[in-house]
């Protein structure tokens, strides 16, 4: 069963650089000419796909296009062109804590970005004592979440997260922002979801970490894959681009 499936997709983004709203109303037309110019090609003619079970690691440099492969695969961003193809529920571990309203508690918060990742009431409520626990927040559970630090935002976005049993899980860096013991226990929780058959699609540049979680690598180099294969085929040649 294949799980995601991009066909000769293409991302280009538009870079508009106006001086101001006013230079950008007084010259209407030239400044639309420039916007259409100056697109910004981020992905270019990508093709791959994952299989069911599969742990994939996307490697690259940065700004080399990992980030918009995953907003591609989690469906916050549309491809400009060729085909994304997504089969089955997905926990996003993209950007945490980015959905979360600053003045409504940690509790308030849980429940409202359980239900916008599509849990159910009453398996939120059967959870939410294990995601405040997973944060380890349970003094800060009732405060607003202007309280908190970034890393104890991001602590409970992954908490929640990983509560919505997915079939896919995308992970971008998320790993290291926690201090040391989440960290640890948070690359637990990945290696018990691969035990599990999820399917993990995970970027980093934390080679050691890719290898030792992934069963296949992409490498993403100027916007194009370079080179798909086995941790040990992909790695030492990734390697070997830096010496
Ligand atoms: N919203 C946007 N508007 C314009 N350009 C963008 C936008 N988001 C990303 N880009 C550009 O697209 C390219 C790919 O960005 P992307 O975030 O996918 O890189 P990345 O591989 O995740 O890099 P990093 O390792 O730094 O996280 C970059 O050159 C970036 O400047
Ligand atoms: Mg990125």
């Amino acid at each position: 069963m294949i799980r995601v499936r991009f066909s000769n997709v293409s991302k280009s983004y538009s870079l508009i650089n106006t001086g101001g709203i006013k230079t950008f109303i007084f010259n209407l037309f030239k400044q639309i000419k420039e916007y259409k110019k100056n697109k910004f090609i981020a992905l270019e003619n990508i093709s791959f796909e994952i299989k069911d079970k599969e742990v994939v690691g996307i490697i690259g440099r940065n700004g080399a296009g990992k980030s918009t492969t995953l907003g591609l695969i989690a469906q916050v961003l549309s491809p400009t062109s060729g085909e994304v193809e997504v089969n089955g529920r997905i926990a996003p571990l993209l950007e945490l804590g980015a959905g979360f309203h600053q003045d409504l508690t940690g509790r308030e918060n849980i429940i409202l970005n359980a239900l916008l990742l599509g849990m159910s009431k009453s398996s939120i409520l059967s959870k939410i004592d294990e995601i405040i626990s997973f944060a380890e927040l349970e003094e800060f559970i009732d405060q607003p979440i202007r309280m908190y630090s970034s890393g104890m935002m991001a602590r409970l976005g992954f908490s929640i997260a990983i509560q919505t049993s997915p079939d896919i899980l995308l992970i971008d860096e998320v790993l290291s922002v926690g201090d040391q013991s989440f960290q640890n226990k948070s690359k637990n929780k990945i290696f018990e979801f691969k035990n599990k058959g999820v399917t993990i699609i995970f970027v980093s540049h934390e080679i050691d970490a890719v290898e030792k979680l992934c069963d296949k690598v992409i490498w993403i180099e100027n916007h194009h894959v370079k080179l798909i294969g086995t941790p040990e085929e992909v790695i030492p040649e990734y390697k070997k681009a830096f010496e």
